[in-house]
């Protein structure tokens, strides 16, 4: 969490602070609960922060007005300490020389801190960051250069950081450094650097990158990096990556069309992406699918929606011949595996590639027990790609709106293609059955089309329920991936409580809360759950529930019994049937979509929530 820019150019013309400010905003799907900017300014460092989004801190222009020579901002997501201003980052040392921002977690800045205060340093925040710039200090003043400084200060610390430091007395240079939490450096050669917690902070200004690997260090000068190796102190080098990535992601227009949120943009890309993940070239999806197959015990893990989508692709999977897989949240992978058996396989799926409980959950399979990892990733060169024997790139893309939803249709559609890839593989589907989903599948895209041109159907039912305080979600078999996708589409961006919960379970306990008008959605595909869900929804009816079911185009028992529906314009042939997880869930992010708009919320950020979660 938390979101880091920085810039240091010698096009002194340039407006650094705008620049800055830009580049944060760009990056506050991370953590808005506070933001400042550090600029050096002839030797001196010139600080403004405070508590709230950007654009309200900005109103009067407080940002964009700051002048210097470089530097550096942050947008945070308060882990130490309340969201004030004090709290805030950038923190300097005592003597008003030294700027750090900081994204992750000290784990001994208690002790760091108690040891500083004991040699007569003072603090102003509760942050576990402002360690970083009193120690620099320190290390300084017994003679170190900014970097060994600073070098000399991570080995000091445990925990994870993403770290920018700068200094008013080193003029054109900013020094970076990594552990467990992301940091990517941009640069237009011989003009001016950027540092950043994601690549797309960046994209309008270059597209030629570095990405930076824990335990390193890198000293930016304008135009210029240089990186380094903690442990061994040697210098490293490595050539800048370009990036492919458009940078329409960073605006809220689609096909010359402007929309009102991130997510309502990114809804309508749905259907493109999921074309693009069917068709793109996946080299080492066979290797991929290989290791699962050899594996004597197969766990899938994910946080978030991404776990939702490893529900939908487990099921898939195991339909088309994969081994029975065992699902766990990854920040549940430790508690509930203190061993591993030998010859195991880790699935995981993540959109950032960055979420610490999936790295640790992988880290602690792979490092404790050798256990193989394969992962789905959308965000090329993260962490997780780092640590996985063989990754699936989605193509969503960009994600910008907090809440995902083109990565988990991405997602459920490459676990999808590794599915009808296994049945390939163990040969006892016959080609032409195999090619017959493969098509299904690669409809989904379609489906998505039609259903987002009758997006208004949805936006009328999301306006009708969007006042209720409660709601359950219901399905059966794979349609319970939808429902709790669903639920935690509507809870996280609508704040109306909604609880999913296998269909046949609700009459043990969830069935209590039913009263007249309670709204109980049914994820209803015409599969082989069909007639077991209607006897749950004859259930809920009877006892006064309003009936919202996600049906067929061609439905019409459910419909029948249903108050409203949302329907889902796919084939009436088991190939469709089969492979419409992806079709089922996408009117339920829709309707959690308008559901919030309605409510007049604002669904790319919701409260308390970041995008890329990157503390334990
Ligand atoms: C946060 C986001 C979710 C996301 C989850 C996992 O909770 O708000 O949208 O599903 O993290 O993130 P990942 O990047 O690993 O998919």
């Amino acid at each position: 969490m938390c979101g880091i820019f920085g810039l240091i150019t010698n096009k002194k013309e340039l407006p650094i602070a705008k620049l800055i400010r830009e580049g944060l905003e760009r990056l506050e799907y991370r953590g808005y609960d506070s933001a400042g900017i550090a600029i050096v300014n002839k030797g001196k460092i010139e600080l403004r922060k405070n508590a709230g989004r950007i654009a309200d801190i900005n109103k009067e222009g407080w940002f964009d007005a700051m002048e210097g020579d470089f530097g550096m901002g942050h947008t945070r997501w308060a882990t130490h300490g309340p969201p004030n201003a004090q709290n805030s980052h950038p923190h300097l040392d005592g003597a008003d020389k030294i700027a750090v921002v900081h994204n992750g977690i000290l784990e001994n800045f208690m002790e760091l801190r108690e040891e500083l205060i004991t040699r007569g340093h003072s603090f102003k925040s509760d942050t576990d960051t402002e360690v970083f710039p009193v120690l620099i200090k320190e290390f300084l003043d017994s003679g170190m250069a900014l970097k060994e400084a600073v070098v000399a200060t991570i080995n000091k610390c445990k925990g994870a950081y993403g770290i920018v430091v700068c200094h008013a007395d080193t003029p054109d240079t900013m020094i970076v450094a990594r552990k467990e939490s992301p940091l990517t450096i941009g640069i237009t050669p011989g003009e001016t650097t950027y540092c950043a917690s994601d690549i797309p902070a960046f994209l309008p200004l270059t597209r030629m990158a570095y990405i930076l690997d824990d335990d390193e260090i890198a000293v930016l000068n304008p135009g210029k990096v240089a990186i380094f190796d903690v442990i061994k102190g040697n210098k490293i080098e490595r050539e800048p990556i370009t990036v492919e990535w458009s940078i329409d992601a960073a605006a809220k227009v689609l096909d010359g069309k402007e929309y009102k949120w991130f997510m309502h943009k990114e809804l309508h890309e749905v259907p493109r992406k999921v074309r693009e993940q069917v068709n793109v070239p996946q080299e080492n999806i066979d290797d991929f699918v290989k290791t699962i197959l050899d594996a004597e015990h197969v766990y899938i893990t994910a946080a978030g929606t991404a776990f939702y989508a490893c529900l939908a692709g487990k099921f898939q999977m195991t339909r088309f011949g994969g081994p029975f897989m065992t699902p766990i949240e990854c920040s549940e992978f430790k508690d509930h595996l203190p061993k591993m058996p030998k010859n195991s396989c880790v699935i995981t799926v993540s959109q950032s590639g960055e979420t610490a409980d999936t790295i640790e959950a992988v880290r602690y399979a792979r490092e404790k027990f050798g256990a193989k990892i394969c992962s789905v990733v959308n965000v090329v060169g993260s962490s997780l790609t780092r640590y996985s024997d063989h990754v699936l790139i989605t193509t969503a893309g960009p994600e910008i709106a907090v809440a995902s939803q083109k990565a988990y249709c991405t997602q459920v559609t490459a676990l999808s293609v590794v599915a009808l890839r296994i049945a390939e593989i163990q040969g006892k589907m016959s080609q032409e059955e195999i090619d017959k989903y493969r098509e299904a599948l690669i409809a989904t895209a379609d489906v998505g089309d039609v259903i987002l041109k009758r997006e208004d159907a949805i936006k009328a039912v999301a306006q009708i329920i969007s006042k209720k305080i409660n709601f359950f979600f219901l399905g059966r078999g794979l349609s319970m991936a939808a429902a709790y996708e669903g639920a935690l589409k509507l809870k996280e961006i609508s704040y109306n409580h909604a609880e999913a919960y296998p269909a046949g379970e609700s009459k043990h306990g969830p069935i209590a809360l039913i009263n007249e008008g309670y709204p109980v959605v049914f994820v209803a595909p015409p599969d082989e759950t069909y007639d077991r869900l209607i006897g749950n929804i004859m259930e809920m009816k009877s006892r006064g529930a309003t009936i919202i079911s996600v049906v067929a185009d061609f439905d019409e028992r459910v419909t029948e019994i249903s108050d409203y529906t949302l329907r889902v314009p796919i084939e009436n042939n088991k190939y469709a049937i089969a492979m419409s997880i992806v079709p089922f869930t996408f009117p339920l992010q829709i309707m959690a979509y308008f559901a919030s708009d309605h409510n007049g919320l604002d669904p790319d950020k919701p409260r308390n929530l970041a995008k890329s979660v990157t503390v334990k």
